[in-house]
């Protein structure tokens, strides 16, 4: 059985490129006890691949939605459907191995009628970020809270966890058409677009009461200016920096006086802490689904050659929600 794989064929430098990239043919072995074959069906392509991948030649990491077409393993029955750790590939050799990075192994996906890739957004990694994340935020009803990354995967949903949670949600975004829909359909107060020219201006004026809480996705310029409207006392939580991820030079303000005048707490975190309670907070986020009162979105790019191109634009900011890979 061949399959197919997309490999890191030259080191990133600034924003990735085309010849980043190399589609390579592998052969799979024959099944032994204990393992089956998945075909993949939906592909992730996450920020994190941008930092960790760095060994030339080897595939490119990432999740996975496959189907398993064959199977020596009674714990993954033949035309179930599984989520693991598989990288970029069209096909995989699998087992109950947990994969390298997240370190879980791959799990079966059931979400009844919903699509199977939300087990790579709102049903998995992003949801799982977005839920824990947000709690150390420490979010409550009347508190102002400022997301930045907005329209993303984990952004989206940290933005209505905290709506829900009676917050004033203000979101942080790259476009204003991007902040119309978030204000339109997923109930956020206001909008801010960080590549207007009056940013902090726009900032001040979407935060009369200044911010109690701080979701930070980008880091940068950006969560600079945001940290010199906090109130004292105020959680600030990094969840990522992506605006640092394609620039090595950034030389972003210094935040340490804000950070001391307003007594701010300021937590960073990986979602690989919260192994232990994963399917918890998916069945959490599935549930608030399943009532209507939490949305996904997603940004689906057709056809697994088009792999690299989707992670390309999503660092571009051309998604809304969760951007994915249909094979
Ligand atoms: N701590 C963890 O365990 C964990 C887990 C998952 C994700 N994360 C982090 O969470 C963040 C969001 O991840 P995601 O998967 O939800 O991706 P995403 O937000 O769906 O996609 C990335 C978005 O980043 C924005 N962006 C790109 N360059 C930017 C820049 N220079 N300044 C500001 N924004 C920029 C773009 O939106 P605009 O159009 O608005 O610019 C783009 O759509 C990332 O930093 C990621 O590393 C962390």
């Amino acid at each position: 059985m061949k399959a197919k794989t997309i490999i890191l064929s030259k080191k990133f430098q600034g924003y990735p490129q085309e010849t980043n990239f190399k589609i390579v043919e592998e052969s799979l072995p024959q099944l032994k006890d204990g393992e089956f074959l998945a075909q993949a069906e939906f592909l992730s392509v996450d920020p994190y691949i941008r930092v960790f991948m760095k060994a030339v030649g080897a595939p490119i990491i990432g999740e996975q939605v496959a189907k398993i077409i064959e199977s020596k393993n009674s714990k993954y029955p033949l035309g179930e459907y599984v989520v693991g750790e598989f990288g970029w590939r069209t096909h995989t050799v699998a087992s109950e191995k947990p994969g390298d990075f997240f370190n879980l192994p791959p799990r079966l996906v059931s979400f009844g009628d919903l699509p199977k890739s939300l087990a790579l957004g709102a049903l998995g990694m992003t949801g799982v970020t977005a839920l824990y994340g947000l709690q150390l935020c420490e979010p409550a009803a009347g508190k102002t809270l400022v997301v930045s990354g907005a329209a993303g995967a984990v952004g989206t949903h940290v933005g209505q966890l905290a709506k829900l949670q009676g917050c004033k949600v203000v979101g942080i975004t790259g476009s204003d058409a991007k902040g119309h829909r978030l204000v339109k359909e997923l109930d956020f107060d206001a909008f801010v677009n960080y590549k207007s020219e009056d940013f902090e201006k726009k900032l001040a004026e979407a935060t009369p009461q200044n911010i109690d809480c701080y979701f930070d996705n980008v880091g940068g310029d950006v969560s600079s200016a945001v940290l010199h409207r906090m109130n004292k006392f105020g959680h600030v939580v990094i969840c990522g920096a992506i605006s640092t991820y394609n620039d090595e030079n950034t030389k972003a303000r210094e935040v340490q006086t804000p950070v001391k005048v307003n007594h701010l707490v300021m937590e960073g975190f990986s979602v690989t802490r919260w192994r232990n309670k994963w399917n918890k907070a998916i069945d959490d986020n599935l549930k608030l689904i399943q009532e209507g009162r939490l949305k996904y979105f997603e940004t689906v790019t057709e056809g697994f050659e088009n792999t690299p191109d989707a992670f390309m634009k999503m660092l571009g900011g051309q998604n809304f929600g969760k951007a994915i890979v249909k094979v």
